[in-house]
């Protein structure tokens, strides 16, 4: 009988040596000390031996047995040493290489350039405030001295909305322009002003430079003895910050329905430094003659102030209103030549600011 097992063993050693990887070792196992394997069904042979003999053949074949478990161990261990070294060729990574940047997200060239102007104005005592942007006809034109069909309203292209017409204010629209907040912050707040407001517009066109819905900035001082001189130093204060030390603004007498006197606000241009001309003389591409237009301003018209219920006698102030998109793209000079890439969304533009 050990004979027999001594035979198998070398038989089934012989086998381990051959096996190529854990699932042959597996099989193997199965098959040659499985139940109803050979090796088994000759150990359960013991029993038949005399009990004289049955203690010493059964002592060899236990080492027998326990040497083919220790070989089958050894080789399971070799087999998985040798498929983690094949898995570390196959899936072999360099830690030092440099990562995949995960995209972030940043603030809309559009906000940004809300937060400076806020903070430009803020700097000299001016608070931000938004006003509606759907509100009554009233605060939109009519308490801005354009009655109703006066035909300056036209250079408004205004939305309306439809919804039941106000009594004593009018039609709904979409405020076409910031300027509808003035007398709405007359009411809302106590005397002096300092507001900037600045919220979305919305007109009826769209082009290179102009998109359906925009964003302006109006700013509004009510004061005594408020003159044309602190406006040119509000709006100097604001060109010199926010496009650079070198620029200056100049105003054009122009005219707006709420203000009186009014202008337009030009700024010297940032590409010829205000001479209209290249160094090497050709004509400048971003300008006319040195100057680039900014946006109206002026002083308060009386008949605005008596809208808003302030005297007109004791108090007086200044008002401007520009785009935001309009003012940045001015100072990014060429960088943004069409105002609708603002808005497209398309992110290889906007992750440039
Ligand atoms: N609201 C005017 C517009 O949208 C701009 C403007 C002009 C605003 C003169 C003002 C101002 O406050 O004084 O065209």
């Amino acid at each position: 009988m050990i004979d027999k097992l001594g035979a198998l063993q070398a038989r089934i050693t012989a086998a381990l040596d051959g096996v190529k990887n854990l699932k042959e070792l597996d099989d193997l196992e199965v098959a040659e000390l499985g139940r109803k394997s050979e090796f088994m069904l000759a150990l359960k042979g013991l029993g038949e031996l005399p009990p004289e003999q049955r203690r010493s053949v059964g002592q060899k074949a236990n080492e027998i047995k326990t040497a083919l478990a220790a070989s089958f161990g050894v080789r399971r261990q070799e087999l998985r040493s040798a498929s983690l070294g094949a898995l570390a060729e196959e899936e072999w990574i360099d830690i030092t290489a440099p990562g995949i940047r995960p995209p972030a997200g940043h603030v809309h060239l559009t906000n940004q350039a809300i937060d400076e102007i806020t903070d430009i104005f803020s700097r000299i005592g001016f608070y931000r405030y938004r006003h509606p942007e759907a509100d009554w006809d009233w605060y939109a034109f009519e308490a801005l001295n354009m009655p109703p069909d006066h035909p300056a309203r036209d250079e408004w292209e205004t939305f309306f909305v439809d919804a039941p017409v106000h009594p004593r204010l009018g039609r709904m629209v979409l405020t076409p322009h910031t300027s509808s907040g003035q007398v709405r912050e007359m009411e809302r707040r106590g005397l002096p002003i300092r507001m900037i407001g600045i919220s979305k517009c919305y007109r009826r066109q769209m082009d290179v430079s102009h998109v359906p819905m925009f964003h302006q900035f109006e700013g509004l001082l009510i004061d005594h003895g408020v003159s044309v001189t602190h406006l040119k130093g509000v709006l100097d204060h604001f060109a010199r910050t926010y496009f650079g030390p070198e620029r200056k603004t100049r105003l054009r007498p122009f005219h707006f329905r709420f203000t009186e006197p009014s202008f337009e606000v030009d700024i010297s241009c940032g590409i010829c430094l205000g001479t209209g001309r290249l160094k090497d003389g050709a004509k400048c591409r971003l300008c006319k003659d040195g100057w680039l237009e900014l946006g109206g301003a002026g002083m308060i018209h009386p008949n605005v102030l008596s809208a808003g219920k302030i005297d007109p006698e004791e108090w007086g102030g200044f008002a401007f209103g520009w785009g935001v998109e309009r003012t940045m793209m001015m100072r990014s000079g060429l960088q943004i030549p069409d105002i609708r890439e603002i808005y497209k969304n398309d992110l290889r533009f906007l992750s440039q600011f």
